[in-house]
This record gives structure tokens, sequence and C-alpha cells, in this order.
């Protein structure tokens, strides 16, 4: 088994989930740059092991049972354990989506993606993380999903989205049942949000860089092993459920 640390972030091809791999590359971790399209997939690993990381190429969709198995065993055979996973991948669902509006095979789609591809691909890599001295997983939330935020007079926290808001607030849950159920094991699981950064989400509206959103996941992903499990953070500290 390898010493050094190996992590995979999903949907690493571009945006925040790219910028994850450059900063793990960047500690000197081997990183899996976990996305569905092959081309996609390659140039961005590619481009990380240009500017110097040990980057691979794993290929995932992580609505696809049979995908996000064989990535599994590609990390097994590669490295034995997995100690980081990032949940990043993420989709929108476009428009409409204010509810009286929304078609509600849009909601199916994003929840499909957001909330049951997490699950999906952190059960399969579980039995792997459980082997890693140091095990982390980081969930790429959104503020969005904060219930606490969205029912603050005032607070404004985004667009009404009535797919992609709850598919966060949803995320925000899984991952609290997740770290109830792990609290006897070495596993710490958070969420994270990155911040309202440009990238094709959101036609590159947003107002921080990739590099900026994907800070909290580079911090989430480098706990100690005292830091906190079942939590949800930005750069600015706690966010309210
Ligand atoms: N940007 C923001 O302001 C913002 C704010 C809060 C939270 N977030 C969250 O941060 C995460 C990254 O967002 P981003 O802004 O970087 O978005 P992005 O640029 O659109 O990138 C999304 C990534 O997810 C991948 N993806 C989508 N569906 C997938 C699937 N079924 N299987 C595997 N990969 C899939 C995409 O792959 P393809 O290239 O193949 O489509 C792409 O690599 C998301 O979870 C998002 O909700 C973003």
């Amino acid at each position: 088994m390898t010493e050094q640390t190996i992590a995979l972030v999903t949907g690493a091809n571009k945006g925040i989930g790219y910028e994850i791999a450059a900063g793990l590359g960047a500690l000197g971790w081997s990183v899996g740059v976990g996305a569905r399209d092959d081309r996609r997939r390659e140039a961005a690993v590619e481009k990380l092991r240009a500017a110097g990381a040990d980057a691979f190429g794993v290929p995932l969709d992580v609505t696809d049972d049979a995908s996000v198995t064989a990535a599994a065993e590609l990390i097994e055979a590669r490295a034995g354990r997995l100690d980081v996973l990032v949940n990043n991948a993420g989709i929108t669902g476009g428009a409409p989506q204010e509810p009286t509006l929304v078609d509600p095979a849009t909601i199916r789609a994003v929840v499909e993606t957001n909330v049951i591809g997490v699950i999906r691909t952190t059960n399969a890599l579980l039995p792997l993380l459980r082997r890693s001295p140091s095990p982390r997983i980081v969930n790429m939330s959104s503020s969005v999903g904060s219930l606490a935020l969205q029912s603050a007079p005032g607070a404004g926290v985004g667009p009404i989205a009535v797919a992609y808001a709850p598919s966060k607030s949803f995320l925000n849950a899984v991952t609290l049942q997740y770290a109830r159920e792990l609290s006897d094991t070495k596993i710490l699981i958070n969420a994270g949000c990155p911040g309202y950064c440009a990238t094709d989400l959101n036609g590159h509206r947003g107002l921080r860089t990739p590099e900026q959103g994907a800070a909290i996941a580079l911090r989430l992903a480098t706990l100690p092993d005292d830091g906190p499990t079942g939590s949800f953070f930005d750069d600015a500290g706690v966010v309210p459920w």
C-alpha cells in the first residue's frame, strides 16, 4: 500500500472540482480526477500533471452504479485504500425552478446527482476509506440549501430554485446522517460551501474564482484527527443548517 495520501474528487474536470484537485495535488497527494467525459477528464489530468500534480483519471458518472463500482475498483487496484473523498459533482437542473412551474423530472435529476450520487459514491468508496489512518469525506454543498438562511428575514440566499436549493438541504441532512452512523470511526465527514464562484454552473456570474471556492474543500480534506464531523462550513466559519 502506498504511503502517499490518495484522494478522489468527483466532477474534477472543470470548475471548483478541478481547483480542488489542483490544490490537493499541490500538497503532494495522488489525486484521482473523477469525470464522466473521457476527453474532458484526460484534458484535466494532462493539465494537472503539467502543473506538477500526481493526477490520474477515474472514469466516473455518479448517477451510474456500474461506473461508481468500477471507479472504486480502479482506486483499490491503484492504491489499496482511499484517504479523502470529495463529493463535488453537482448540477443545478436549469430552468424553470419556480415551485409552481418546475417539471418534476428536473427535481428527480438534480436529486439523483446531488444527493443519491453522493450516497452511491460514498458507499462504494467506504471500504477503501475505512483502510485509511485519517479518512475524510467532503460534501460540496451550498449556503442556498441552508434552511436557516433562507428563512431569515432579508437574508436572500440565491434565486428561487426548488430543485437545486433543496437538493443541498437534502445533502446537508444526509451528511449529518453519515456523521452520526460513522461517529465511532476515524472518518470525518463535513459539508462545505464554496461561495458564489464563476463557473459553468451559473454561467460564470459568480463573484469568486473557482480557486477561492476550492479553499473550503481543501480545509475540510486536511482536517486534523480531532477535527469536526457532521458540520457545515464556508471560508468564514460555520454555516447554519
Ligand atoms: N459555482 C458556485 O457558485 C457554487 C456555489 C455553491 C456550491 N457549488 C457546488 O460546487 C460543486 C461544483 O460546482 P461548479 O460550480 O464547479 O460546477 P461546474 O463547473 O458546472 O462543474 C460541475 C462538475 O460536476 C460534474 N458532474 C455533473 N454531473 C455529474 C455526474 N453525473 N457524474 C460525474 N460528474 C458530474 C461536471 O462534469 P461535466 O463536465 O461532465 O458536466 C463538472 O465536472 C457543485 O456541487 C455545486 O453545487 C457551486
